[in-house]
């Protein structure tokens, strides 16, 4: 599902990523840990085009985002993006929109579907998540896993092949943590690839089929950090 091979990433001159190679497999849930300032937001960004790197190369779902340094065209790199969702830290909610207005405002603006269907299939998803009876709730009417469950259900809106966490747990006590932990679970169930990058090892180790390590820009076994 992702391939990547030598992608290096520069801040001006600090190296932050000096050749990630790493690879995910179709409904694989891969866990990423490490020191602080490693290089894991940068690596998740990048794979998104949320930055730009300079050397390597990522593969996702057989496209190239990156070719040996060189990038796709914007027609492309927006059919990639298309394939990827991203759940960051900290929600990012609409506050003033109810939790369904919140699972259909991206479907309806970026893909053009129309608001009714978008409401059957935002009324899914949130079946799916358990959420059903706070379709007309507000964010600040919900606990901090349920914030965290909407927030994926945005990112499921749009129908991703792979979706990707930022520490999707840093926020949350321990029970609510277990609920994240069992939607991850269920969607990889589904076949829907996971990268999950966190700093919780008890997390890490409830959902991840492979736990890797990124240390001062590179992948080393994640023994190494425990
Ligand atoms: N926009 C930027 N400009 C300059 N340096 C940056 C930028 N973004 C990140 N860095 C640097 O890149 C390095 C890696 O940062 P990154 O956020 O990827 O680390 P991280 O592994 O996610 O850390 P944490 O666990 O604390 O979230 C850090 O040294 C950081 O200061
Ligand atoms: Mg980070």
């Amino acid at each position: 599902m992702l391939k990547i091979e030598g992608l290096r990433k520069s801040f001006g001159n600090i190296h932050v990523l000096k050749g990630v190679d790493l690879e995910l497999l179709k409904g694989e849930i891969l866990v990423i840990v490490g020191p602080s300032g490693g290089g894991k937001t940068t690596l998740l960004r990048s794979i998104n085009y949320l930055e730009k790197c300079n050397a390597g190369t990522i593969t996702i779902d057989g496209k190239y985002l990156i070719h040996d340094g060189i990038y796709a065209n914007k027609t492309e790199l927006k059919e990639i993006r298309k394939m990827i969702g991203m759940v960051f830290q900290g929600f990012n909610l609409f506050p003033h929109m109810s939790v369904l207005e919140n699972i259909i405002e991206a479907p309806t603006r970026v893909l053009g579907i129309s608001k009714e269907e978008a409401i059957v299939n935002a009324r899914e998803i949130l079946n799916f998540l358990g959420l059903t009876d706070k379709e007309n709730s507000y964010p600040y009417e919900l606990s901090g896993g349920q914030k965290q469950r909407v927030a994926i259900g945005r990112a499921l809106a749009l129908e991703p092949k792979l979706m990707c966490f930022d520490e999707p747990t840093s926020a949350l006590d321990p029970a609510l943590t277990d609920e994240v932990a069992k939607v991850i679970k269920s969607l990889s169930g589904k076949g829907m690839s996971m990268l999950i990058i966190t700093h919780d090892m008890e997390f890490a180790k409830k959902v991840a089929d492979r736990i890797i390590s990124i240390d001062n820009g590179i992948i080393i076994d994640a023994h190494m950090y425990e």
